[in-house]
């Protein structure tokens, strides 16, 4: 029979028990603590994710469809500097022609900004060597890195207040097409998460860019086909010869002299290249005829311009070009046509294009009048400023037209 526990022993198996619940106890509650950390750190990230995606979705909603370049570059940078919080952002794409690293876009927080920085070349300082090789490449402090603080390019940055640097390769398949920089004005360790977050963005942006390279092309080729048939127009006026590659050269002399961006330029001269487009719809015998024209053969003549504005109103990339091609012939004092606008009403590339054209059809021989000599023209076009020219240009375009001829 066997031996009835004392209580001494039962209450020893009872403290050995209360011991191993105990302890199994704190491991379940160490367990938990963990899966509780675990918890928290995977919302954190999924928080961090989101923000991400919301940027990235962000960026390829409004880009995609942006096909002028300078405004995407810049969207590049406002959102780059948003992404991580930094000082400076740099964009720089390359430029195969003079195979370099060229600036397209750069912001900056606070009132140092440089307008102009150098391109610079595969290897050199940071981003040319993100570029080189494919890889990002961070500085925790230009001040103490003996090597970068001595590279041209970062002193150039660092007279910005710059400290830190951040350079990501924008890669599209492999292949590198620019860098996109990012500084800060304190010493930063831009952490692996960081670094990885700029390269997704960097993606992105390389997509885009390939995206919008390709919308270009196409956009290129459609308008090649429309220029080439004004240049067939010009056939059937043999006075008119010319006319279009010189209005061209003379609307983007006076273009550049007003220190148009580069986006308005190329709005001018893809204006100024298919201005009289709608000619097409005027016949020969009017176009040439040598004598004065009727009260119906003048009005559709001067339907030209709604027409020019109709025939490429389906072309969405150009809806920056349509409006000055309809206002071409609008007059400053608003007796023009077709709208009869007045002064700043009428977009101020239409006025830069209509001295542009005037001129040379003044110094141009047509079916019905000789042409003005230069002095003459010049006489005409400063008689007609505040009539039919914006003074302003008018001015302006006489000076660039003295200096050209050397007068
Ligand atoms: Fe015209």
């Amino acid at each position: 029979m066997k031996p009835r526990s004392s209580p001494d022993r039962r209450h020893e198996r009872l403290a050995a028990e209360h011991r191993r619940l105990c302890k199994r106890f704190s491991g379940l509650a160490a367990k938990f603590e963990k899966a509780l950390r675990l918890r928290d750190s995977i919302q954190r990230e999924l928080a961090s994710r989101e923000e991400e995606l919301r940027h990235i979705f962000k960026l390829n909603a409004s880009l995609i469809s942006v096909v002028p370049c300078d405004r995407m570059y810049d969207m590049v940078t406002r959102i780059a500097h948003g992404l991580l919080d930094t000082d400076i952002v740099v964009l720089r794409l390359f430029d195969s022609e003079n195979n370099a690293l060229r600036v397209v876009s750069n912001f900056f927080t606070g009132s140092n900004i440089i307008r102009e920085l150098p391109d610079i070349h595969k290897g050199e300082a940071i981003s040319g060597r993100a570029f080189e090789t494919g890889k990002a490449i961070s500085v925790y402090d230009i001040d103490n890195d003996p090597v970068v603080r001595k590279m041209k390019l970062v002193r150039i940055i660092r007279r910005q207040g710059a400290r830190s640097i951040l350079s990501v390769p924008i890669l599209f398949q492999g292949k590198p097409l620019g860098v996109i920089s990012t500084y800060c004005r304190r010493p930063r360790a831009f952490t692996p998460k960081e670094i990885n977050l700029m390269r997704v963005f960097a993606s992105y942006v390389a997509a885009i860019l390939r995206e919008a390279e390709h919308h270009r092309q196409m956009h290129l080729t459609y308008f090649n086909t429309i220029s080439s048939l004004v240049l067939t127009l010009e056939t059937r006026d043999p006075y008119t010869q010319g006319h279009t590659e010189r209005v061209t050269k003379y609307a983007l002399l006076i273009g550049k002299a007003m220190g148009l961006s580069a986006e308005d330029l190329r709005t001018l001269r893809y204006a100024a290249e298919i201005h009289d487009i709608g000619k097409i719809s005027i016949p020969d015998f009017i176009l040439n005829k040598p004598s004065s024209l009727n009260k119906l053969e003048r009005h559709m003549i001067e339907l030209h311009p709604v027409k020019g504005a109709q025939i490429l109103g389906p072309l969405e990339f150009l809806k920056q070009v349509i409006p000055i091609v309809r206002h071409h012939h609008e007059r400053y004092d608003g007796a023009g046509y077709p709208d009869r606008l007045k002064g700043a009403r009428i977009p101020l590339l239409a006025r830069i294009l209509a001295c542009a054209d005037s001129y040379d059809a003044m110094t141009s021989d047509r079916p019905y009048k000789q042409k003005l000599s230069f002095q003459q023209a010049v006489r005409e076009i400063r008689r007609n400023a505040g009539k039919q020219f914006d003074p302003a240009i008018a001015a302006l375009f006489v000076k660039l037209l003295k200096k050209d001829q050397g007068a």
